[in-house]
Order: structure tokens, then C-alpha cells, then sequence
């Protein structure tokens, strides 16, 4: 069995409950050791010394993580919980330094999304020595055995998802082609790329091999794709690079694998400075507002819908099982090693939205109102 799973299936209930109660780091593990079930019933309804959950996510900047937060603190409090949620400006020092806070100020629980994977593990030693279980939120936390659970999206399937659209946007099964592609993915010390680029590369590649699509950069590897910080500056510097160099003499550009939206609308802002063909194959990621209005408005063609109120919900059932000294509910335990083990994983299902789809998906479940999307 695997590491992570022995560390935390394979505990006992008890063991799991005083667990729980010493995560605090407080006095609480000497005077309610012997009532758990008491404590427990505390956590989910009492305000006075309710469990508190630190929530500790990457940016304001993307919309995403913005309702990811919001969501988060909504259902968290709603379950009972204090909650203290903070964003690290995509700064990785304060980052650390808020997680460091966290623990010293007594969190039960860490949720983190991370900015980057592999810069947390001193920071997640402090949260192990004291006893306090670490959620990794959408993006893996790599590199340490601190990490005890992972809640996200199937970050393969998004990217599988990504190409198909393309295959059959350009009917690849059935057209000879040649067709031109680029291809971009984003930030190479998220460990989502990994997967979202890889789950790509598996529709697109053996086209590539075959030469029905051509990539006229060259640039085909995770390395030369990669977006720092997810950046649509960078992607719209790197596409207005290589419009210059490859298609601003009438070459038709036909698709564009992105891996999100904030690398897309970087695409689409070069693409309308500095394209003069039809608008190609977009792909992303997000259905961020400023993204579903460009499939809206004919700018990119698709994007991947994560419902971050699901992944929120998801969350809250992990920490409340971790709380209440349940099984904590997981449904994969054999793709997500992040370098010290197997981490037992909950992953929800993206879906993608097109023009066609949208007002399902996005409107009528709530997520957002037409007016916002206008
Ligand atoms: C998330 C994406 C997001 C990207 C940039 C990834 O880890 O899974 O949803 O677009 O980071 O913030």
C-alpha cells in the first residue's frame, strides 16, 4: 500500500480523531482527548472554538481563484468552520510566509493552492511537526510528505478534452490537411501543466507525426510551450513572435492549443493586433467572463468549465471527514505521485463549453448571469 494511503486510511478512527484534535496545537489534545466525538460534534456547529481552516491561495489576479476563495470561505463557514483565507499575490515568499502564520496561529487544517509546487516543503515540514493535515487545492504540492490529500480537477482529461476539440474542429480523423498549429501551455512549475499539456499531446502528437498538423514554430515540448506565471502578457509576446516569424505573409494559422484562458486572451490580443486571417482554433480554460465573451464574440472556440463550487464542496466533505475522524472520500489512488508517494486524490470532472453549450452550462446553472456576460 502506498504511503500516503497507509498514513491515512489505514489509521484507526480513533487515532484519526485524537489526531484531529491535536491538530489545533493547542491545549485542546490534553483536555478533550478523551471526548472526541463531543469535539467533534463542536467543530461543525459551535463558532466559539470552531476548527480553523486555513485557506491559502495563489492570486486575486486570475477570476478563477477569486471565486475558488469565495467559495471556499462560503462553505467552509457555512459547515461551521473559521476560516482564514489569504492570497499571495503569485508571490511565492508570501506564500510561504502566510502558510508559516497559518500554523503559528493555530490552523487544524491547511488548504493550499499553490503557486509553486516545489517551494513549500520547509514551510509544510513546520504544518507535519504539528500534526496539521494539508489539503492540496486544484494544483499538486510537490516534493513533501506534509501533503496529505489532493482535491481537483482531472487535470489529464482537461487537456484530452482540449484536443479532441481540436481534432474535430478540424474533422482530423477524416481530412488530409496539413494543417498549421502553435501550441502553448502554461507555468512549468505547476504540476498541472504536466497533465494538461501531456493529455493534449496525446490526441494532437501522432498528428503532428504524420504531418497533418504542422507546427510552424517548432516549438513542441512542455519546456519551449510553457507561460510563466500563466501570464497572457508573455503569451501574447511569445504569439506576436511568432506571427512575425511565421505567419504574417498569408500563411493561415488554423488552431491554437491553449492550456487556460489567461494564456488564451494573450493569444487573442496578439492574434487581433497583428493576424489578418479568420480567428483559428482556440482552446482554454476557466470559462473565465473575459474568455466566454471572446467564444461569444467568434475570438476563441472553446473553453474547459471547472465548477469551482464543486471542487469547494469537495473540500469542505475532505475536511469534514478529517475532522470527524472519517474516510476521507478520494477516487484516485494511482496518478498523483508528487515525488514522495502516491496522494490519495478527489477529482472532479471538467466538461467543455462552446457557443453551443454555454447558456447550459454556465448561465442557467447559476455560475453566471447573461448580464455578466455581455
Ligand atoms: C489551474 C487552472 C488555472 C491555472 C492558472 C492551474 O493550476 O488548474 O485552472 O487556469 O492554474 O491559474
Amino acid at each position: 500500500m502506498k504511503k500516503n494511503l497507509r498514513k491515512w486510511l489505514g489509521l484507526g478512527v480513533a487515532t484519526l480523531m485524537a489526531f484531529s484534535v491535536v491538530g489545533c496545537g493547542s491545549g485542546a489534545a490534553t483536555t478533550n482527548s478523551g471526548a472526541a466525538s463531543d469535539h467533534t460534534a463542536e467543530a461543525n456547529t459551535a463558532k466559539d472554538g470552531a476548527k480553523k481552516i486555513g485557506v491559502a491561495m495563489p492570486t486575486k489576479d486570475l477570476q478563477r481563484w477569486v471565486q475558488d476563495g469565495e467559495n471556499m470561505e462560503k462553505e467552509l463557514e457555512a459547515a461551521g468552520y473559521e476560516v482564514d483565507l489569504q492570497y499571495a499575490n503569485n508571490d511565492i515568499a508570501t506564500q510561504v510566509s502566510q502558510i508559516e502564520n497559518m500554523i503559528a496561529s493555530n490552523c487544524d487544517i491547511l488548504v493550499i493552492a499553490s503557486i509553486d509546487g516545489k517551494s513549500l516543503g520547509t514551510a509544510l515540514s513546520g504544518a507535519k511537526d504539528a500534526g496539521i493535515p494539508v489539503i492540496a487545492y486544484d494544483r499538486l504540492i510537490m516534493e513533501t510528505d506534509a501533503v496529505s490529500y489532493y482535491a481537483t480537477f482531472d487535470n489529464e482529461l482537461v487537456g484530452t478534452l482540449q484536443g479532441e476539440y481540436i481534432e474535430n474542429a478540424l474533422d482530423l480523423k477524416n481530412v488530409a490537411g496539413p494543417f498549421n498549429i502553435e501550441l502553448f501551455t502554461g507555468s512549468s512549475d505547476d504540476n498541472n501543466c504536466n497533465f494538461f499539456f501531456g493529455g493534449a499531446m496525446k490526441v494532437l502528437q501522432p498528428y503532428i507525426d504524420e504531418g497533418k498538423l504542422v507546427v510552424k514554430s517548432g516549438s513542441t515540448t512542455l519546456a519551449e510551450c510553457a507561460t510563466p506565471s500563466w501570464s497572457t502578457e508573455e503569451a501574447q509576446k511569445r504569439m506576436e513572435n511568432i506571427i512575425s516569424a511565421y505567419y504574417s505573409d498569408g500563411t493561415k494559422l488554423d488552431a491554437v492549443l491553449s492550456s487556460n484562458d489567461s494564456v488564451a486572451n494573450g493569444i487573442t490580443n496578439a492574434l487581433v493586433a497583428s493576424y489578418n486571417g479568420d480567428f483559428p482554433i482556440l482552446t482554454g480554460q476557466d470559462c473565465d467572463i473575459t474568455s466566454v465573451k471572446n467564444i461569444l464574440a467568434g475570438k476563441q472556440s472553446m473553453s474547459i468549465f471547472k465548477d469551482t463550487r464543486t471542487l469547494a464542496s469537495q473540500v469542505v466533505k475532505m475536511v469534514t471527514a478529517i475532522v470527524n475522524g472519517e474516510e476521507v472520500p478520494v477516487n484516485d489512488t494511482t496518478t498523483y505521485d508528487n515525488g514522495t508517494g502516491i496522494i490519495p486524490s478527489y477529482l472532479c470532472e471538467p466538461v467543455f463549453a462552446d457557443a453551443n453549450n454555454y447558456k447550459e452550462l454556465l448561465v442557467d446553472s447559476g455560475y453566471y448571469t447573461e448580464d455578466q456576460l455581455q
